[in-house]
């Protein structure tokens, strides 16, 4: 099948090369020069363990191609995967001018049957938007070509992006269109051996779908949060809790974990879009609104932890910060919590230096060459001349640590823990002063 994917982000290229691997023949565009000449020179313009080797193996093999020309993969594939950015509003709600950006420009240059597919994270009613985009432009150009618009939702995981799509756990279509649904069924076979993953629904549902499932998976992570905050004052140990109650099957042990927020691209993001559909709808969703609340105070779990044992006035301390991205496997950090402690360490005179496996281009990227926030090139040589040491992502390599080493290393003996790595007792007995989520 001929395919084109619009946008080369997470999303897109992770989709556009797993449907190459499979056999399809697929064409990436996006607007971003840069990226695509990265792309067609063999490079990779983001993080995702797997994927490299894979585009490289489906280009070689001439079934991935990449180009910035909208007249090309408008006329490419039959199918159009439509997946842009959709980042916040001011309000929070999504905005949408991306979507419809590329709507138009699929509109402007089709001319046959085309199945178009929204799969980037868009509020219900999207696609009656980008089939009102698309019917636009035909009309201007005094054609009434068949499209159809399909919604299906990517549930994806940075940092085990293609695994995900290889194996996905469901397969959300929400169409009306009997031929778009038979051709949407004829893509995905090859990811639905095992058993039938695919549910089928009408539009909205689905688009509702991927709203529901990243704010069902937020609301745990605040819940646990504030419970750690409660078991912090209460002497409780929340890692026993998470154990105690994650063994009722009914509630499991997934996304149990308490931190210091969440972030990355989703979460964020489309809670607060959520909200802001449920306000246009006249619902106030209080149990999101709380969501999002909680996450915002829990970003500062970390700086509050720090305030409260070096006291408000930082000026001249220097903090060591092990982890960048907003988790693990990635060097996203759109909303993460580093960026809320490094801005709120400046902010009462401090200054950083930071180490993360991948992140710390992407840093570079955001911070340019602010002299309050420097790099390490390992997670020990970070702690040189800190004061003491916050821990924000849970990459693996900060799992197994020397805390004779870290003690001698730091001023002050003291770990900020924001992902509750370690066994607090044994971190203690080093003569380390730990303070870590809703641990005893
Ligand atoms: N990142 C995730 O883990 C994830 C998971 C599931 C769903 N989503 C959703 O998928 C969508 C994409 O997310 P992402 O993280 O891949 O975004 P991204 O910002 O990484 O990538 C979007 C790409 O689209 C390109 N683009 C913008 N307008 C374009 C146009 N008109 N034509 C061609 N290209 C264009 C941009 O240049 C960019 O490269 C969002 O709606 C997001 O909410 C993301």
């Amino acid at each position: 099948m001929k395919i084109t994917v619009i946008g080369t982000g997470y999303v897109g290229l992770v989709t556009g090369t797993c449907l190459a691997e499979v056999g399809n023949d697929v064409l990436c565009l996006d607007l971003d020069q840069s990226k695509i000449d990265t792309l067609k020179s063999g490079g990779m313009p983001i993080h995702e363990p797997g994927l490299l080797e894979m585009v490289q193996r489906n280009v070689a093999a001439g079934r991935l191609h990449f180009t910035t020309s909208i007249e090309e993969s408008a006329a490419f594939g039959n199918v159009q995967f439509i997946a842009v950015g959709t980042p916040p509003d001011e309000d929070g709600s999504a905005d949408l001018q991306y979507v419809t950006a590329a709507a138009r420009n699929i509109g402007c240059h089709m001319t046959e049957y085309k199945v178009i597919v929204d799969k980037s994270t868009v509020p219900v009613g999207t696609a009656d938007k980008v089939r009102a985009v698309v019917a636009a432009e035909l009309a201007k150009r005094g054609t009434d070509i068949p499209f159809a618009v399909v919604s299906n939702p990517e549930f994806l995981k940075e940092g085990a992006a293609v695994e995900d799509f290889m194996r996905p756990d469901r397969i959300v279509i929400g169409a009306e269109d009997v031929r778009a649904i038979a051709l949407m069924r004829d893509i995905y076979s090859q990811f639905n051996r095992n058993h039938d993953r695919i549910v089928v629904m009408d539009v909205r549902s689905a688009e509702l779908t991927k709203y529901a499932a990243n704010s069902m998976l937020a609301t745990r992570i605040s819940f646990m949060n504030e419970l750690a905050i409660l078991a912090d004052k209460l002497g409780a140990d929340i890692e026993q809790v998470r154990l105690g109650i994650g063994a009722d099957p009914r509630i499991g042990f997934h996304f149990l974990y308490p931190g210091c927020g969440y972030g990355g691209s989703c979460f964020p993001k489309d809670v607060q879009a959520l909200i802001r559909t449920g306000l246009e709808n006249d619902v106030t969703l209080k149990v999101l609104q709380a969501v999002e609340a909680a996450n915002e105070a829990q970003k500062r779990v970390l700086l509050d932890k720090i305030t409260a044992r070096f006291g408000s006035d930082l000026q001249g301390m220097h903090f060591a910060i092990w982890g960048l991205a907003f988790k693990p496997d990635t060097d996203d950090m759109r909303a993460a919590s580093s960026r809320v402690l490094i801005e709120g360490l400046w902010a009462l005179g401090a200054t950083a230096t930071a180490y993360d496996p991948v992140a710390m281009q992407e840093s570079r990227r955001i911070y340019g060459a602010d002299a309050r926030l420097t790099y390490a090139d390992s997670p020990m040589s970070a702690l040189k001349a800190a004061d003491a040491l916050a821990i924000v992502t849970e990459w693996k390599e900060f799992r197994v640590q020397d805390f004779a080493a870290i003690k001698a290393a730091l001023k002050t003996p003291a770990i900020f823990d924001g992902r509750n790595l370690y066994v607090p007792s044994q971190v203690r007995e080093q003569g380390i002063e730990y303070y870590a989520i809703g641990r005893r």
